[in-house]
């Protein structure tokens, strides 16, 4: 058994040597974007290793700069020993983006109380 510390997730899950990582999240519903579902063609699924090894080929969709600070797909890589990884979230990234950009919690109430009207 094989060990995967999701850092970003704060989530430790077991797993047997050779799976996919990709898959080894969605089984753990971890969301990864992976819109090619697992094709190593669009390069959305990038996470970024940070402990341990892993079997994984540099692709076109990672930067040299990115490979060297641990950047894989993870529908490329297979696990083979205990790993941490981060998922980067873009998602989260953004709507907290929104709300710094837009913050006025007056404002805010006030939108809501009336969406509740
Ligand atoms: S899911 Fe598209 S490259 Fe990995």
């Amino acid at each position: 058994m094989i060990r995967v510390n999701f850092k970003s997730h704060n989530k430790e899950v077991v797993c047997s040597k050779g799976e996919n990582l990709l898959e080894i999240a969605r089984n753990n519903k971890i969301f990864i974007d992976a819109p090619c579902n697992g094709n190593v063609s669009c390069g959305k699924c990038k996470v970024k290793l940070l402990k341990g090894k892993v079997d994984t080929e540099k692709t076109l969709h990672i930067k040299d700069e990115e490979w060297e600070q641990g950047y894989i797909l993870a529908c490329n890589t297979k696990v083979i020993e205990d790993i941490e990884i981060e998922v980067p979230s873009k998602l989260s990234s953004s709507m907290h983006g929104m709300k710094i950009e837009g913050s006025d919690k007056k404002k805010d109430q006030e939108i809501f109380d009336r969406a509740k009207k």
